[in-house]
């Protein structure tokens, strides 16, 4: 069964989009197939996984220009160059969606409404990824309530731990006001130096508040993401023999088991 995971951090940097185009790539190579949303105006994993423009659809029709539910996610989704990876492209528009959708009735639920209606066209893939801003605000909101779970990508600094306090508490908030499901599949360290005494602190920190949330795989600090993000390229194609490549594909096995599809 299709599994829904948002990738959640109101800390902007820490790693979301970078996360959900290399999980993706990863479960690719264990020969799932992915769909992948962005759901963040600034759009950066669409610029990596595809050419749209402005001008083009994008997840703001699906989202705000939907009113007769003409719009299917058939016709707004795009191949990538990965063979079992698909997109829901954001362009720009989508700025503007939280004002757009203010007074809309039941706008927390847009997205899983949409997903709901349109089932025939992503039940076949094994994983959903969504690509969230860094704000707990509506479209993070309707992310959360489209997703069986949460990914949260931490920095190993004490801002980040203080803020996964928000985080969770936002997640029970919105459990419980809107009676959804969606549970923290875990949280995982990104942009990590090995070396530095500060990560080792936040490692602990973070296992012993949250035993049973923290992912084991961590994600190393390196440039060769960036290179990978500019090149339009997972960083398992870039460059796969590289420490980033290797934390990525151990991350994506753990996240396979405590969700399987
Ligand atoms: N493991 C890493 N090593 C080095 N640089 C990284 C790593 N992961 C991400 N980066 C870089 O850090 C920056 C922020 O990453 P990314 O855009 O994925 O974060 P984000 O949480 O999606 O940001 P935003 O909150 O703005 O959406 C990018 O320039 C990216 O290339
Ligand atoms: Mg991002």
């Amino acid at each position: 069964m299709t599994k829904t995971i948002s990738f959640v951090n109101q800390k902007g940097g820490v790693g979301k989009s970078t996360s959900v185009i290399n999980i993706a790539a990863c479960l690719a190579k264990q020969k799932k197939s992915v769909l992948i949303i962005d759901m963040d105006p600034q759009g950066n994993t669409t610029q990596v996984y595809s050419n749209i423009t402005d001008d083009d659809q994008s997840i703001y029709n699906l989202l705000v220009k939907n009113t007769a539910n003409q719009i299917s996610i058939q016709s707004l989704k795009q191949k990538t160059y990965i063979k079992n990876v698909d997109l829901l492209p954001s362009n720009v528009l989508l700025s503007s969606a939280e004002l757009d959708l203010v007074n809309k009735k039941n706008r927390e639920s847009i997205l899983k409404n949409s997903l709901k209606e349109n089932k025939k066209d992503w039940k076949h893939y094994d994983y959903i990824l969504i690509d969230c801003q860094p704000s707990l605000g509506l479209l993070t909101i309707n992310s959360i309530m489209a997703s069986d779970y949460v990914m949260v990508p931490l920095h190993a600094d004490i801002f980040s731990l203080t803020g996964l306090e928000l985080l969770t508490q936002t997640l029970t908030n919105v459990q419980k006001t809107f009676e959804s499901n969606t549970t923290i599949l875990g949280f995982f360290f990104t942009q990590v130096n090995k070396k530095e005494p500060l990560f080792k602190e936040a490692y602990e920190l973070c296992l012993e508040t949250y035993p049973n949330h923290l992912f084991k795989s961590y994600i190393s600090a390196s440039p060769t993401i960036d290179q990978s993000n500019a090149t339009g390229q997972s960083v398992i194609h870039l460059s796969p023999n590289s420490n980033p490549s290797k934390d990525y594909q151990s991350l994506t096995i753990e996240l396979m088991k405590k969700s399987p599809s």
